[in-house]
Protein backbone atom coordinates (compact mmCIF):
# COMPACT_ATOMS: atom_id res chain seq x y z
CA UNK A 1 0.00 0.00 0.00
CA UNK A 2 1.19 3.48 -0.64
CA UNK A 3 1.14 6.64 1.77
CA UNK A 4 -1.08 9.22 0.15
CA UNK A 5 1.75 12.11 -1.16
CA UNK A 6 1.17 14.30 1.89
CA UNK A 7 2.47 11.62 4.22
CA UNK A 8 5.78 11.61 2.17
CA UNK A 9 9.23 12.43 2.08
CA UNK A 10 8.73 13.83 5.71
CA UNK A 11 11.13 14.18 8.32
CA UNK A 12 10.87 13.91 11.96
CA UNK A 13 13.41 15.67 14.09
CA UNK A 14 13.42 15.77 17.99
CA UNK A 15 14.85 18.96 19.84
CA UNK A 16 15.65 17.98 23.17
CA UNK A 17 16.36 21.70 25.17
CA UNK A 18 18.74 23.50 25.15
CA UNK A 19 18.37 24.28 21.50
CA UNK A 20 21.09 25.84 19.42
CA UNK A 21 20.32 29.61 18.14
CA UNK A 22 19.05 28.23 14.42
CA UNK A 23 16.85 25.83 15.97
CA UNK A 24 15.53 28.40 18.82
CA UNK A 25 14.85 30.52 15.62
CA UNK A 26 13.06 28.10 13.45
CA UNK A 27 11.01 26.69 16.42
CA UNK A 28 9.73 30.29 17.46
CA UNK A 29 8.95 31.28 13.72
CA UNK A 30 7.22 28.08 13.33
CA UNK A 31 5.09 28.91 17.02
CA UNK A 32 4.83 32.51 16.02
CA UNK A 33 2.48 31.62 12.89
CA UNK A 34 -0.53 30.83 15.43
CA UNK A 35 1.06 32.58 18.80
CA UNK A 36 2.52 35.45 20.07
CA UNK A 37 3.05 33.77 23.07
CA UNK A 38 2.46 30.66 25.07
CA UNK A 39 2.57 29.07 28.62
CA UNK A 40 5.98 29.63 29.43
CA UNK A 41 8.72 32.18 27.72
CA UNK A 42 10.35 30.45 24.81
CA UNK A 43 13.51 32.05 24.65
CA UNK A 44 14.28 31.34 28.45
CA UNK A 45 12.93 27.57 27.74
CA UNK A 46 15.30 27.14 24.30
CA UNK A 47 17.98 28.56 25.95
CA UNK A 48 17.91 26.12 28.82
CA UNK A 49 17.03 28.21 31.89
CA UNK A 50 14.37 25.80 32.79
CA UNK A 51 16.69 22.36 31.78
CA UNK A 52 18.44 21.46 34.95
CA UNK A 53 15.19 19.84 36.36
CA UNK A 54 12.70 20.05 33.71
CA UNK A 55 13.41 17.69 30.43
CA UNK A 56 11.45 19.79 27.42
CA UNK A 57 12.15 18.33 23.69
CA UNK A 58 10.38 19.59 20.52
CA UNK A 59 9.22 17.50 17.84
CA UNK A 60 9.31 18.93 14.38
CA UNK A 61 7.86 17.31 11.38
CA UNK A 62 9.54 18.91 7.92
CA UNK A 63 8.92 18.27 4.04
CA UNK A 64 12.36 19.20 2.43
CA UNK A 65 13.98 20.60 5.24
CA UNK A 66 10.93 23.31 5.63
CA UNK A 67 9.44 22.67 9.17
CA UNK A 68 5.72 22.33 9.37
CA UNK A 69 4.41 21.06 12.82
CA UNK A 70 5.48 20.96 16.21
CA UNK A 71 4.41 19.46 19.70
CA UNK A 72 6.56 19.59 23.01
CA UNK A 73 6.51 17.41 25.82
CA UNK A 74 7.86 17.82 29.42
CA UNK A 75 8.83 15.98 31.77
CA UNK A 76 10.76 15.76 35.38
CA UNK A 77 14.46 14.80 34.85
CA UNK A 78 14.29 12.89 38.37
CA UNK A 79 12.04 9.83 38.18
CA UNK A 80 9.58 11.56 35.54
CA UNK A 81 5.97 9.85 36.17
CA UNK A 82 3.72 12.62 34.58
CA UNK A 83 4.48 14.34 31.21
CA UNK A 84 2.54 17.37 29.73
CA UNK A 85 2.32 18.16 26.27
CA UNK A 86 1.88 21.54 24.92
CA UNK A 87 2.72 24.26 22.02
CA UNK A 88 1.11 21.78 19.41
CA UNK A 89 0.88 23.24 16.20
CA UNK A 90 0.47 22.82 12.25
CA UNK A 91 1.30 25.40 9.69
CA UNK A 92 -2.56 26.28 7.93
CA UNK A 93 -1.92 25.34 5.00
CA UNK A 94 -0.69 21.79 6.19
CA UNK A 95 -3.55 20.90 7.98
CA UNK A 96 -5.53 17.88 8.42
CA UNK A 97 -3.18 15.78 6.65
CA UNK A 98 -1.97 14.12 9.85
CA UNK A 99 0.73 16.08 11.11
CA UNK A 100 0.39 17.16 14.28
CA UNK A 101 -0.35 13.47 14.74
CA UNK A 102 2.25 12.54 13.83
CA UNK A 103 4.72 14.84 16.28
CA UNK A 104 1.81 13.54 19.17
CA UNK A 105 3.17 10.42 18.51
CA UNK A 106 6.60 10.48 18.66
CA UNK A 107 6.48 13.46 21.77
CA UNK A 108 4.19 10.48 23.76
CA UNK A 109 6.86 7.73 22.96
CA UNK A 110 9.44 10.46 24.11
CA UNK A 111 7.85 10.10 27.88
CA UNK A 112 6.62 6.69 27.66
CA UNK A 113 10.89 5.71 27.20
CA UNK A 114 11.18 7.87 30.42
CA UNK A 115 8.99 6.41 32.48
CA UNK A 116 5.87 8.65 32.45
CA UNK A 117 2.49 6.83 33.42
CA UNK A 118 0.27 9.66 32.51
CA UNK A 119 0.25 12.92 30.28
CA UNK A 120 -1.83 15.91 30.16
CA UNK A 121 -2.66 19.13 28.16
CA UNK A 122 -4.79 21.62 28.23
CA UNK A 123 -7.25 22.37 25.25
CA UNK A 124 -10.37 24.72 24.66
CA UNK A 125 -11.51 22.60 21.81
CA UNK A 126 -14.13 20.39 23.05
CA UNK A 127 -15.55 17.45 22.58
CA UNK A 128 -14.00 16.41 19.80
CA UNK A 129 -10.12 17.17 18.77
CA UNK A 130 -6.88 14.99 17.61
CA UNK A 131 -5.62 14.16 21.11
CA UNK A 132 -8.65 12.09 21.27
CA UNK A 133 -6.95 9.80 18.43
CA UNK A 134 -3.74 9.33 21.21
CA UNK A 135 -5.53 7.84 23.94
CA UNK A 136 -6.75 11.35 25.69
CA UNK A 137 -10.09 11.65 27.41
CA UNK A 138 -11.56 14.52 28.71
CA UNK A 139 -10.89 14.91 32.42
CA UNK A 140 -12.35 18.22 33.61
CA UNK A 141 -12.71 21.62 31.83
CA UNK A 142 -9.68 21.92 29.55
CA UNK A 143 -7.52 19.17 30.61
CA UNK A 144 -7.49 15.66 28.60
CA UNK A 145 -5.59 13.10 29.99
CA UNK A 146 -3.37 9.70 28.77
CA UNK A 147 -2.98 7.18 30.78
CA UNK A 148 0.24 4.95 29.77
CA UNK A 149 0.07 2.48 32.17
CA UNK A 150 -2.23 1.89 35.02
CA UNK A 151 -4.94 4.15 35.11
CA UNK A 152 -4.56 3.49 39.08
CA UNK A 153 -1.61 5.62 38.93
CA UNK A 154 -2.88 8.80 40.06
CA UNK A 155 -4.12 6.97 43.47
CA UNK A 156 -0.99 5.47 43.80
CA UNK A 157 0.67 8.98 43.61
CA UNK A 158 -1.04 10.55 46.22
CA UNK A 159 -1.41 7.86 48.38
CA UNK A 160 -1.23 8.96 52.23
CA UNK A 161 1.99 8.75 54.22
CA UNK A 162 4.62 9.13 51.78
CA UNK A 163 7.77 10.99 52.96
CA UNK A 164 7.28 14.48 51.97
CA UNK A 165 9.53 17.60 52.36
CA UNK A 166 8.87 21.50 51.88
CA UNK A 167 11.79 23.00 49.37
CA UNK A 168 11.50 26.17 47.23
CA UNK A 169 9.90 25.16 44.11
CA UNK A 170 11.62 24.53 40.61
CA UNK A 171 10.87 24.04 36.88
CA UNK A 172 11.00 20.09 37.24
CA UNK A 173 8.04 20.57 39.17
CA UNK A 174 5.52 21.68 36.74
CA UNK A 175 4.14 18.53 35.54
CA UNK A 176 3.78 17.20 39.48
CA UNK A 177 2.17 20.47 40.04
CA UNK A 178 -0.41 20.19 37.23
CA UNK A 179 -1.33 16.18 38.06
CA UNK A 180 -2.40 18.18 41.76
CA UNK A 181 -3.54 20.70 40.04
CA UNK A 182 -5.83 18.08 38.22
CA UNK A 183 -7.45 16.61 41.26
CA UNK A 184 -10.65 17.44 42.53
CA UNK A 185 -9.29 18.46 45.76
CA UNK A 186 -11.61 19.83 48.80
CA UNK A 187 -9.77 22.94 49.23
CA UNK A 188 -11.56 25.67 47.03
CA UNK A 189 -8.87 28.37 46.46
CA UNK A 190 -5.63 26.54 45.90
CA UNK A 191 -3.98 29.98 44.86
CA UNK A 192 -6.09 32.77 45.08
CA UNK A 193 -4.00 35.49 43.96
CA UNK A 194 -3.74 33.98 40.71
CA UNK A 195 -7.22 32.77 40.48
CA UNK A 196 -6.58 28.62 40.87
CA UNK A 197 -9.23 27.08 42.02
CA UNK A 198 -10.06 23.43 42.49
CA UNK A 199 -11.92 21.39 40.18
CA UNK A 200 -14.31 20.26 42.27
CA UNK A 201 -16.09 23.43 42.79
CA UNK A 202 -15.34 25.33 39.22
CA UNK A 203 -13.97 23.32 35.95
CA UNK A 204 -10.35 22.89 35.47
CA UNK A 205 -8.90 26.65 33.49
CA UNK A 206 -5.29 25.29 33.18
CA UNK A 207 -3.18 22.84 33.02
CA UNK A 208 0.65 23.04 31.64
CA UNK A 209 0.49 26.84 32.19
CA UNK A 210 -0.43 26.19 36.48
CA UNK A 211 3.05 26.42 37.21
CA UNK A 212 4.52 29.28 35.11
CA UNK A 213 1.80 31.52 36.36
CA UNK A 214 2.70 30.78 39.84
CA UNK A 215 6.38 30.81 39.17
CA UNK A 216 6.59 33.88 37.10
CA UNK A 217 4.07 35.98 39.44
CA UNK A 218 5.77 35.22 42.86
CA UNK A 219 9.25 35.48 41.71
CA UNK A 220 8.07 39.51 39.64
CA UNK A 221 6.82 40.43 43.06
CA UNK A 222 10.00 39.26 44.66
CA UNK A 223 7.50 36.50 46.75
CA UNK A 224 8.61 32.70 46.84
CA UNK A 225 6.67 29.79 45.32
CA UNK A 226 7.46 26.47 47.73
CA UNK A 227 6.23 22.68 47.27
CA UNK A 228 5.05 19.83 49.61
CA UNK A 229 6.73 17.71 47.72
CA UNK A 230 8.45 13.60 47.14
CA UNK A 231 12.52 14.44 48.55
CA UNK A 232 13.28 11.73 46.07
CA UNK A 233 11.10 11.67 42.96
CA UNK A 234 8.64 14.25 41.18
CA UNK A 235 5.88 14.16 43.14
CA UNK A 236 4.21 17.15 44.31
CA UNK A 237 1.36 16.84 46.91
CA UNK A 238 1.27 21.01 47.79
CA UNK A 239 2.44 24.15 47.25
CA UNK A 240 2.45 27.64 48.82
CA UNK A 241 3.66 30.98 48.10
CA UNK A 242 4.16 34.30 48.97
CA UNK A 243 3.76 37.65 47.29
CA UNK A 244 5.08 40.61 48.01
CA UNK A 245 2.38 43.72 47.99
CA UNK A 246 3.86 46.75 46.28
CA UNK A 247 3.01 49.67 48.41
CA UNK A 248 6.07 51.65 48.87
CA UNK A 249 5.38 53.70 52.46
CA UNK A 250 3.47 51.24 53.94
CA UNK A 251 5.20 48.48 56.22
CA UNK A 252 6.10 45.21 53.74
CA UNK A 253 3.01 43.39 53.13
CA UNK A 254 3.01 39.99 51.69
CA UNK A 255 -0.07 37.96 50.95
CA UNK A 256 0.23 34.07 51.80
CA UNK A 257 -1.10 31.20 49.75
CA UNK A 258 -1.50 27.41 49.99
CA UNK A 259 -2.87 24.54 49.18
CA UNK A 260 -2.17 20.67 49.09
CA UNK A 261 -3.83 17.31 47.94
CA UNK A 262 -6.63 16.17 50.38
CA UNK A 263 -4.26 13.48 52.02
CA UNK A 264 -1.47 15.51 52.51
CA UNK A 265 -3.54 18.06 54.49
CA UNK A 266 -1.58 17.30 57.97
CA UNK A 267 1.48 19.22 56.34
CA UNK A 268 -0.49 22.62 56.07
CA UNK A 269 0.24 24.07 59.02
CA UNK A 270 3.79 23.35 58.38
CA UNK A 271 3.97 24.26 55.09
CA UNK A 272 2.39 28.10 55.77
CA UNK A 273 5.11 27.93 58.97
CA UNK A 274 8.04 27.72 55.89
CA UNK A 275 5.88 30.72 54.06
CA UNK A 276 5.59 32.84 57.34
CA UNK A 277 9.50 32.37 58.11
CA UNK A 278 10.04 33.11 54.67
CA UNK A 279 8.19 36.26 54.69
CA UNK A 280 10.29 37.16 57.96
CA UNK A 281 13.27 36.94 56.22
CA UNK A 282 12.10 39.47 53.60
CA UNK A 283 11.63 41.76 56.38
CA UNK A 284 7.40 41.41 55.76
CA UNK A 285 5.65 43.29 58.76
CA UNK A 286 2.08 42.14 57.74
CA UNK A 287 1.24 39.03 56.58
CA UNK A 288 -2.52 38.81 54.34
CA UNK A 289 -4.41 35.92 53.22
CA UNK A 290 -7.97 35.41 51.38
CA UNK A 291 -9.71 32.26 51.76
CA UNK A 292 -12.97 30.66 50.49
CA UNK A 293 -15.66 31.38 53.23
CA UNK A 294 -16.11 27.35 53.06
CA UNK A 295 -12.50 26.60 53.06
CA UNK A 296 -12.71 25.40 56.93
CA UNK A 297 -9.63 23.63 57.37
CA UNK A 298 -7.72 26.73 55.91
CA UNK A 299 -9.54 28.92 57.54
CA UNK A 300 -8.55 26.83 61.25
CA UNK A 301 -5.05 26.20 59.74
CA UNK A 302 -4.52 30.08 59.54
CA UNK A 303 -6.08 30.89 63.21
CA UNK A 304 -3.79 28.72 64.52
CA UNK A 305 -1.03 30.53 63.00
CA UNK A 306 -2.30 33.62 64.82
CA UNK A 307 -4.17 35.14 61.70
CA UNK A 308 -7.22 37.19 62.95
CA UNK A 309 -10.47 38.29 60.48
CA UNK A 310 -9.98 41.66 59.03
CA UNK A 311 -12.89 41.47 56.20
CA UNK A 312 -15.38 39.34 54.16
CA UNK A 313 -15.90 40.16 50.69
CA UNK A 314 -19.42 38.95 49.38
CA UNK A 315 -19.19 36.64 46.45
CA UNK A 316 -15.78 37.63 45.45
CA UNK A 317 -15.82 34.18 44.00
CA UNK A 318 -17.66 32.35 41.22
CA UNK A 319 -18.46 28.47 41.95
CA UNK A 320 -19.70 26.42 39.77
CA UNK A 321 -22.93 26.00 42.26
CA UNK A 322 -22.98 29.95 42.34
CA UNK A 323 -21.13 32.36 44.06
CA UNK A 324 -18.84 32.16 47.96
CA UNK A 325 -17.37 34.57 50.00
CA UNK A 326 -14.58 35.05 50.29
CA UNK A 327 -12.68 35.95 53.99
CA UNK A 328 -9.71 38.29 54.57
CA UNK A 329 -7.28 37.34 56.99
CA UNK A 330 -4.09 38.75 58.34
CA UNK A 331 -1.24 39.06 61.24
CA UNK A 332 1.41 41.02 62.22
CA UNK A 333 4.74 39.36 61.90
C1 LIG B 1 -4.74 21.37 16.33
C2 LIG B 1 -3.81 21.24 15.14
C3 LIG B 1 -2.39 21.16 15.67
C4 LIG B 1 -4.15 19.96 14.38
O1 LIG B 1 -3.15 19.82 13.37
P1 LIG B 1 -3.35 18.85 12.12
O2 LIG B 1 -2.02 18.59 11.54
O3 LIG B 1 -4.40 19.38 11.25
O4 LIG B 1 -3.89 17.53 12.88
P2 LIG B 1 -4.12 16.11 12.25
O5 LIG B 1 -4.24 16.20 10.78
O6 LIG B 1 -3.13 15.16 12.81
O7 LIG B 1 -5.52 15.76 12.92
C5 LIG B 1 -6.67 16.48 12.51
C6 LIG B 1 -7.63 16.49 13.66
O8 LIG B 1 -7.38 17.66 14.49
C7 LIG B 1 -8.63 18.20 14.88
N1 LIG B 1 -8.45 19.61 15.26
C8 LIG B 1 -8.61 20.71 14.49
N2 LIG B 1 -8.37 21.83 15.21
C9 LIG B 1 -8.06 21.43 16.47
C10 LIG B 1 -7.70 22.10 17.68
N3 LIG B 1 -7.63 23.44 17.75
N4 LIG B 1 -7.42 21.36 18.76
C11 LIG B 1 -7.50 20.03 18.73
N5 LIG B 1 -7.84 19.32 17.60
C12 LIG B 1 -8.11 20.02 16.50
C13 LIG B 1 -9.47 18.01 13.65
O9 LIG B 1 -10.83 18.09 13.98
C14 LIG B 1 -9.07 16.61 13.22
O10 LIG B 1 -9.83 15.66 13.93
P3 LIG B 1 -10.43 14.36 13.17
O11 LIG B 1 -9.23 13.69 12.53
O12 LIG B 1 -11.02 13.54 14.27
O13 LIG B 1 -11.39 14.89 12.21
C15 LIG B 1 -3.97 22.43 14.16
O14 LIG B 1 -5.33 22.57 13.83
C16 LIG B 1 -3.44 23.74 14.70
O15 LIG B 1 -2.25 24.03 14.59
N6 LIG B 1 -4.33 24.57 15.30
C17 LIG B 1 -3.92 25.87 15.83
C18 LIG B 1 -3.08 25.70 17.09
C19 LIG B 1 -3.83 24.94 18.14
O16 LIG B 1 -4.99 25.22 18.43
N7 LIG B 1 -3.14 23.95 18.74
C20 LIG B 1 -3.71 23.12 19.77
C21 LIG B 1 -3.44 23.71 21.09
S1 LIG B 1 -4.12 22.66 22.38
Amino acid sequence: MTSPDFLVDLQLDTLPYPLAVMARDELICLLRTEWTATDYNWLEAMRGDYSGQLAITSVVVRRQGMPLATATIHFARLQPEVAVIGNVLTLRQHRDQGLASRVIEVALKLAWDAGCKVCLLGTARNPHNVYMHHGFAWENGMVMRCHFKAADFEQKCFTPGQSAVIRAAHWGDLPGLALLAAQPVATICLDYPRGLLSGRYLAAQRCLSNFPVLWYDTSARGGLLAVLAGPENSRVFGFGSVTLTANGTHPRTATVEFASHDHYAPHLPALLAHLLNDCREREVRQAEAKVAAGDEAKLACLSAAGFTVTARLPAALKLNNGPMDVIQLGRAL
